[in-house]
Parts: structure tokens; sequence; C-alpha cells
């Protein structure tokens, strides 16, 4: 384990194992109504569970990726700007966001928001984490991966300041580090 961390909350194994799971719900849902999703990953935190979960859609799948903003250190300023957007048109898609934790549901919000206005003709959500306690918005994501208590989290993508993303495994920082 990583020294700064207090402890694991979320090993490799078990989000490999989820990842396969979510993989098989979200390719049985979308060959069920027969259509296959554009998956949109926000980044950077979602990069890590974007690889591991597309590995497990058994359909020909594609993704494109967004970077909008909406934290500072940790503390979310509620407002998010979009920094990089979408290479292609999403009108008349089906998009499955993915995301690496849902915390006050400010950004799922917003990005389901701006995708609908784009074209997209549904926005679905699948969240690694989720942090419910937290939430200041009434939504949730359609596909989670674990519900996690209110604690600050990095690895696995999610970063303090841009550290610890390429942890292998979801953990939390001690104290004295933010
Ligand atoms: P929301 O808009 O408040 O739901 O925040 C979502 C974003 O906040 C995530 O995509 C993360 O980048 C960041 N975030 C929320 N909680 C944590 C955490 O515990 N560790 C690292 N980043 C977090």
């Amino acid at each position: 384990m990583h020294q700064d961390l207090k402890n694991i909350l979320v090993s490799e194994e078990e989000i490999v194992a989820k990842c396969k799971v979510l993989g098989a719900q979200i390719s049985h849902d979308y060959r069920t109504i027969g259509e296959i999703p554009l998956l949109v990953a926000i980044l950077k935190g979602s990069v890590p569970f974007l690889a591991e979960l597309v590995k497990h859609i058994d359909m020909d799948v594609e993704f494109d990726f967004m970077d909008v903003s909406s934290y500072e250190g940790t503390e979310s300023i509620g407002d998010v700007r979009i920094i990089k957007d979408l290479d292609r048109s999403i009108k008349g898609t089906r998009i499955l966001l993915v995301e690496d934790i849902v915390d006050t549901g400010r950004t799922i919000k917003e990005v389901t928001r701006l995708l609908l206005n784009k074209g997209a003709t549904e926005v679905k959500i699948v969240s690694l984490l989720d942090k419910p306690s937290r939430r200041v918005i009434e939504i949730s994501a359609d596909y989670v991966g674990f519900e996690i208590p209110n604690e600050f989290v990095v690895g696995f993508g999610l970063d303090f300041n841009e550290k610890y993303r390429n942890l292998p495994y979801v953990g939390v920082l001690k104290d004295e580090f933010y």
C-alpha cells in the first residue's frame, strides 16, 4: 500500500471482478434494446475505469472523451466548465457516461444536460464509485461499482492535486496529505 494512505477501500481484484459484472450487465441491457451506446469518459479520473470496463463489454462499442472541471483541491466549486469537447457529433446517439465517482452529483447532472443539448437521445451513467452521503443534486448513476462512505479517496484514476491516479486500487488518503 502507498505510504500516504490510511487504508485500501477497494482492491484491484474487487475492481476487476466488478467491471466483469458491470460489463455483462451493460452488454445485456443494450443488446436487449438492440443498440450500441457511445461511451463518453470524463477525463482524467475515469480513464483506468473505462480501460478495465470496456474489456468486459461484449459489443463493438466506441468511446470518446470530455474534460470538464468542477473541482479545485477537495472542494466542489459547483460550476462545470468544458475543457475538452467530444470529437464527434452525438446527434441521435445513446450515451453511456463513464465516471470515476459521483459525489455531489453536479458533474454528472451538468454533463448529462450538455450531452442532451447536443442531441443525444439518452444519457445513462456508469460510475466506479458512489458517495451518496455527499449528494447535493438528486441524481444517481444507472450502474454503480461500489458505494463508499464520506471519505476522500484516491487511486484507480482518482487524484489529489494530480497525484495517485496510477494506483491500481482505491484507498483513503491520510488526513495530513490534504
Ligand atoms: P461531483 O460533481 O461533486 O459529483 O464530483 C465529481 C468529481 O469530483 C469526480 O469526477 C472527481 O473528480 C471528484 N471527486 C469527488 N470525490 C472525490 C474523492 O474522494 N477523491 C478524488 N476526487 C473526488
